[in-house]
């Protein structure tokens, strides 16, 4: 059967590091309440006039070098982000300039913390149909630099980081197995950046509007995505006869601490099988998973022919998981 197999994984993350202590300066916060809460140290933040693609760029030629593939064997670039750089072009196509890639497919996808996941599944397909070969696809978030440090219920959690990964269409056992998907659209308000878009585009008469920052149900938010977050790792699993036990390494959307426990605690599945970085790089949203499975494949967590799972749940709300065998 013809499916995606990953064949080569990179992140980056920039080198200013933001800690807790320094929140402490910014806003009515303190270290101890968001590693209670989160269980977030420290973030990154990238440089001003940094976009998205800048931080996909270095974690698309580690990707690349890993695959030892030539960029421009590439058929497409699928870039996982809700921070692109601009409204248009895409970011990916951004990325593919950077990259010397002279011909791609190039386009960009937004489901927010699911990002990576959705994006995955979609890469995933178009290679079974035979559209493509070879796919670059990178998750990365430059979120820091819209966020507002008087919200200290949101601005804590995030940080800007990219990982990517490269999928070869390959007849075999290895790859992606499964993927599941799923929405309620209903539910958008509970987490939601309501202006910068096309309703609300924003301008002198609503600069300084709290619609300009991350609105955010924290409580509610919280419940749901552990319900739809266990829900999706027992969803990857239907119709295979792969069980929990067989699951090597669980790489989830790294948003908070107690979610991830939480989730495992409900499937029944113990945290030393849980890939974990929040504590690092907070939440970097699409770009969260790869940046942590490029970590665990460098520290050699994963090996040939393990069962991998990716989990994730974000705004939207959306959410999802993909099965994979390395
Ligand atoms: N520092 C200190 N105090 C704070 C901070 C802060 N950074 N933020 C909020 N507080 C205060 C609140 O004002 C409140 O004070 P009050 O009791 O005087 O009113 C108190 O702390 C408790 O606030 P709660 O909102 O009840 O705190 P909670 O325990 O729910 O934790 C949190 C908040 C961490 C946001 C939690 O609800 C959460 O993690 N929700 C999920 C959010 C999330 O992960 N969002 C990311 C995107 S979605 C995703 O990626 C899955």
């Amino acid at each position: 059967m013809l499916r995606s197999r990953i064949i080569g994984t990179g992140h980056f993350l920039p080198e200013r590091i933001l800690t807790n202590t320094e929140l402490e300066t910014m806003m009515d916060t303190t270290d101890e309440w968001i590693r209670q809460r989160t269980g977030i140290h420290q973030r990154h933040s990238a440089k001003d006039g940094e976009g998205s693609a800048d931080l996909a760029y270095p974690a698309a030629v580690q990707a690349l070098e890993a695959a030892n593939v030539d960029p421009n064997d590439v058929d497409l670039v699928l870039m996982a982000t809700t921070t692109p750089d601009y409204i248009f072009p895409a970011s990916a196509c951004v990325l593919q300039e950077k990259l010397g890639i002279e011909r791609a497919a190039a386009f960009d996808m937004n489901a927010a913390c699911s990002g990576f996941v959705y994006a995955l599944a979609t890469a995933n397909s178009m290679i079974q149909t035979g559209m493509f070969k070879t796919i670059l696809l990178a998750g990365a978030e430059r979120v820091t630099n819209r966020l507002n440090w008087e919200m200290r219920d949101t601005a804590v959690l995030f940080g800007d980081g990219a990982g990517a990964v490269v999928l070869r269409a390959e007849n075999g056992d290895h790859g992606v197995l499964t993927s599941y998907l799923d929405a309620s659209g209903g539910e958008n308000d509970l987490l939601i950046w309501p202006a910068g878009g096309s309703k609300q585009p924003i301008g002198s008469h609503n600069h300084d509007s709290s619609d300009c920052d991350i609105r955010m149900r924290g409580q509610d938010l919280f419940k749901r995505a552990v319900i739809e977050f266990s829900n999706a790792m027992k969803q990857a699993l239907n119709g295979t006869d792969v069980s929990l036990d067989e699951i090597a390494l669980v790489i989830p959307h790294q948003a908070n601490i107690r979610i991830i426990q939480k989730s495992a605690e409900r499937i029944g599945m113990s945290m030393d099988r849980v890939f974990v970085n929040v504590d690092q790089v907070g939440n970097t949203m699409a770009a969260s998973i790869p940046i942590a499975l490029d970590q665990a494949v460098r520290a050699g967590r994963i090996k040939d022919g393990d069962l991998i799972l990716f989990a994730a749940f974000g705004a939207g709300l959306t959410w999802g998981s993909c099965l994979v065998r390395w």
